[in-house]
């Protein structure tokens, strides 16, 4: 059991990439009484969420809003459109991808993981947990599939396990490419309000997201964005599902209502959420966070260790890992930042357990805060031998100083 060297005063560093800081506001929001989910107000609560989530995943289509987490959305998506034995192709970008394919097993799925199977000077072991999702070797697979039995292309968009983000559009071109009817379902459970996500535009058959990254929720309610091919799929599928089933919750949506007690308090928190993201203008959003990876980033460059993510075009606006020197367990180092200075930051999952840690920068942030989570960091390497070029505070608190934020020009103007 972890426990800090003194008792805690100030504020606890909650760094990991996700569950992220809840703000205050939407904290209060939840505090108000739990109302009948059957009465009139809660119907009109029901059909404000429901209209201003379809905004946050670019669509005109039925949202599906579960009270559960990722992992229940993930199932649903599956239970939803596929039938036992079905074939689906699912590509192995990291820890999050290797969990649900497994899960695709578990329920009876067959499933080929596709991996970027080259070279990696740091991690020779995992290479494609270092790279995006390769649309090419995708559309390869399924020109090979003539007879059709690939039902759907599973993919992450955003990797929270790795710091990588996937091109969801060039995976869609892929699959049109290959004239394939596949559908596409894409986990964007850590990539939706930080990174930019368009469930319409990019022909996504089911977005799967939760609550606790970028809309700044507690965990507890995942989503499942649907479009009308998913739909039509749902009504032949024969996978067992019946809390999870797509039919009786958008029925009952349309009035702003669920077929089962929802998470009331957690949803004022989501129309707290909405009215914070939607209100701020989601482009400025998707700035806020581009900038803030940035600044991180530039520390882990001037301390000279390499970042998980290789390839600098698929850089994760959401997270940062960061591989540590061969024979310094990331883990080890964690523990100690943690004990030292009250900062949590993200384990290496699955295959990198040990060799990396990851810096969160997501959500209810500010210059400030990341700063101060650098400069933990930086203590903490120090102060387990490891050897940095630079210092990564400075090189942090530079970025910010000569890129100002959008919002800061505008009050400035
Ligand atoms: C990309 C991704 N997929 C799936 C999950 C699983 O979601 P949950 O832990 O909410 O069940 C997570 C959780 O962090 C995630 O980051």
């Amino acid at each position: 059991m972890l426990t800090l060297d003194h008792h805690p005063s100030g504020r606890h560093f909650l760094q990991i990439p996700g569950p992220s800081p809840v703000p205050d506001r939407i904290l209060r929001a939840m505090s108000l009484p739990t109302i009948d989910h059957r009465g009139p107000e809660f119907g009109a609560l029901g059909l404000k969420v429901l209209a201003g989530i379809r905004q946050v995943f670019k669509t005109q289509h039925p949202v599906a809003i579960y009270p559960a987490s990722g992992t229940g959305a993930w199932e649903a998506a599956l239970v939803n459109t596929l039938s036992p034995g079905d074939l689906v192709l699912m590509y192995e970008s990291g820890h999050f991808a290797s969990l649900w394919q497994k899960m695709a097993t578990r329920l009876g799925l067959q499933t080929e993981f596709v991996a970027w199977q080259g070279q990696d000077e740091h991690l020779p072991h995992a290479p494609s947990w270092r790279r995006g999702v390769q649309a090419d070797l995708i559309e390869a697979r399924l020109r090979q599939d003539s007879g059709h039995r690939i039902k759907a292309v599973c993919v992450v968009h955003n990797e929270t396990s790795t710091g990588v983000t996937s091109d969801i559009a060039a995976v869609r071109k892929a699959i049109d490419a290959a004239g394939h009817p596949a559908l596409l379902m894409v986990d964007s459970i850590s990539g939706l309000a930080s990174a930019e996500y368009r469930h319409d535009d990019w022909g996504v058959d089911v977005t799967i997201s939760g609550s606790q990254k970028g809309l700044m929720l507690p965990p507890g309610i995942s989503f499942n964005a649907l479009s009308p091919r998913a739909l039509a799929a749902s009504k032949s599928a024969k996978l067992p599902r019946a809390f999870w089933a797509w039919d009786e919750i958008v029925e009952m949506n349309k009035g702003g209502y669920w077929p089962y007690t929802p998470n009331t308090n957690l949803l004022y928190g989501l129309s707290e959420s909405l009215d914070m993201l939607l209100g701020e203008g989601l482009d400025q959003v998707f700035a806020r966070h581009l900038r803030w990876a940035a600044g991180v980033r530039a520390a882990v460059t001037a301390w000279g260790l390499p970042i998980q993510c290789a390839d600098p075009a698929v850089y994760s606006p959401v997270l940062t890992g960061v591989i540590t020197p061969v024979g310094v367990d990331a883990d080890a180092v964690r523990r100690l930042i943690h004990q030292r200075f009250d900062l949590s930051l993200g384990t290496g999952l699955g295959k990198l357990k040990g060799r990396m840690f990851r810096m969160g920068h997501l959500g209810d942030s500010n210059d400030l805060t990341l700063i101060a989570m650098v400069a933990g960091v930086e203590m903490g390497l120090k102060l387990a031998g490891v050897k940095l070029a630079g210092s990564g505070v400075h090189a942090t608190m530079d970025h910010f100083t000569h890129h100002a934020a959008p919002a800061a020009l505008r009050a400035a103007a």
